[in-house]
């Protein structure tokens, strides 16, 4: 099933010059990049990015966190996207990511870990919208 789904490249990431070689990972994994944009987001623009977390006792940090540099935003399609995407991106904390995945290569810690991806079929719509509209999304 072709489906989309939504990817950022943590400050963290982009800090250390990985966009370039997380992207190709995600190629490489068959992943094609339909759309793509780097921006440095308002403290506004990451609560409302993440509010579905407000309630966590990690909103304030992550929030923090995502406005504290660029980032790498972009629409990823494939068969079955997502649950790729994620297995793609390993666990949240890097300690308990798998061989192989981005956050296992590339995370520094649980708050720092470089990769995010939508987490179901509604996130991902939600997520593509907030930061892309139609025109800049390539068929
Ligand atoms: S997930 O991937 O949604 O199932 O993970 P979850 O544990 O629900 O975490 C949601 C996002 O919050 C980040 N996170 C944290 N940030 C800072 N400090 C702590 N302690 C922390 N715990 C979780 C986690 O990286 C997820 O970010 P995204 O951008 O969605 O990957």
């Amino acid at each position: 099933m072709l489906q989309r789904t939504f990817s950022i490249i943590k400050p963290d990431a982009v800090n250390r010059n990985l966009e370039g070689e997380i992207l190709a990972r995600i190629q490489k994994a068959g992943l094609r990049v339909v759309a793509m944009k780097k921006i440095h987001m308002t403290r506004e623009q990451a609560e409302g990015f993440y509010h579905v977390h407000k309630e966590r006792p990690f909103f304030g940090s992550l929030t923090e966190f995502m406005c504290s540099g660029p980032v790498v935003c972009s629409v990823l399609e494939g068969d079955d996207a997502i649950a790729r995407y994620r297995e793609l991106m390993g666990a949240t904390n890097p300690a308990n990511a798998a061989e192989g995945t981005l956050r296992k290569d590339f995370a520094l810690n649980l708050e720092a870990n470089s990769v995010h991806g939508s987490d179901a079929p509604e996130t991902a719509a939600f997520e593509i919208s907030y930061f892309f509209n139609a025109l800049e999304i390539t068929g």
